[in-house]
């Protein structure tokens, strides 16, 4: 049996959970810097580090606290077996935040620590659900960083079969936003509105979808919404109209590319990740085309794809069972790919 601590602070969510080998996961819980950024039109490093310094420490005790693990007033926290801080990828001021305070905890109290791959515990994130994939599984994470179609043949085994050339489908959502005048973080912005568009008045272009392999662009997408924002008057319905035809253009091109991976690799389970994966026309088209090709498909719950401390204790958790861990060195890797785990 393993408890563990993890901490997530690799960009602009402080997310402190505590996940049970047992049990399960027993408490998470989540401060997000969207307010604090929005002013700005986008996450603005040194802010983040700040405010992650401000509230990593109330939210470890209050989840220390809330899952019984903590004796009020005590230095020792007996109940917890290991500590996950997030390694990387991310924000280098950010990350040291919750690197530091895992790692001297984890001193402190005399258990294990383990820097956890960002996008590996994104992946891992749909283990907290009861319908969960058994390895091995094709995987899209897409995220506000990353866009990569992988292969999960097990723990620690994967597999990059695309991604992105340019922006990352997050981003492109969350740039696309700005330009139709919606605020910071604009990727849920976005889909709200074009929830009243029109999705026959524009059509964009699907990136790379006509040529063969797995990788994804989305830069020149957001050119041409930019084009079609100047010709066209900016009233709400042709707001909501151009949102529209821009969700319809990502949510296609992710399909066309998904189906592909899973005809390539053969695989029979597909699981979406990361925080664009909380969109609700990109879950419905997935699950309908998999259906057709009789994959089976899996997903967090939509807190669990953006980031959160909860997946980060659950692959840390898993990584700690293996017996792996880290030295007394304070490392983050603000630039890390999942291949070199
Ligand atoms: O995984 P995540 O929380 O952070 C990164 O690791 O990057 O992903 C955040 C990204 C942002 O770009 C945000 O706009 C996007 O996920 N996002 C969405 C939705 N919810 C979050 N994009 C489209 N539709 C959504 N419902
Ligand atoms: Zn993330």
């Amino acid at each position: 049996m393993m408890r563990v601590l993890g901490i997530e602070t690799s960009c602009d969510e402080t997310g402190v959970a505590v996940y049970d080998s047992q049990a399960g996961l027993l408490v998470h819980r989540l401060y997000s810097q969207a307010d604090l950024h929005m002013e700005y039109g986008g996450v603005v490093p040194e802010l983040a580090s700040r405010d992650h310094v401000r509230r990593l420490l109330p939210l470890v005790s209050g989840v220390l606290k809330e899952s019984g693990s903590y004796e009020s007033g005590s230095a020792a926290a007996a109940a917890i077996d290991g500590i996950a801080y997030t390694i990387g990828p991310g924000l280098v001021g950010a990350l040291l935040v919750g690197a530091t305070v895992g790692r001297t905890l984890a001193w402190a109290w005399g258990v294990p620590a383990v820097g956890v791959h960002h996008m590996e515990a994104h992946l891992l994130a749909v283990m907290l659900e009861k319908a969960s994939p058994a390895f091995p599984f094709l995987a899209l994470i897409v995220s506000g960083g990353h866009t990569l179609l992988v292969v999960v043949r097990e723990l620690g085994q994967y597999e990059v079969l695309g991604e992105t050339l340019d922006d990352a489908a997050g981003e492109a959502f969350d740039k696309t936003a700005k330009l139709l005048g919606l605020p910071y973080p604009g990727g849920p912005e976005l889909a709200n509105l074009a929830e009243q568009g029109d999705p026959e008045r524009f059509y964009f272009p699907r990136p790379m979808v006509n040529r063969p392999g797995l990788d994804f662009s989305f830069s020149g997408l957001k050119t041409c919404v930019l084009n079609e924002v100047n010709r066209q008057s900016s009233d709400t319905q042709t707001r909501a109209d151009i949102a529209c035809a821009f969700q319809e253009a990502v949510v296609d091109t992710l399909v066309v590319k998904c189906k592909r991976a899973l005809m390539q690799t053969g695989m029979n389970q597909l699981v979406l990740a990361g925080g664009v994966a909380a969109n609700k026309l990109l879950r419905t088209r997935i699950k309908h085309v998999c259906e057709r090709m009789d994959v089976k498909t899996f997903y967090p719950r939509p807190e669990f794809c953006t980031d959160n401390g909860a997946m980060v204790a659950y692959a840390g958790c898993q990584r700690l069972l293996k017996g792996e861990g880290d030295d007394l060195n304070i490392n983050v890797r603000p630039r890390y790919s999942l291949e070199d785990l």
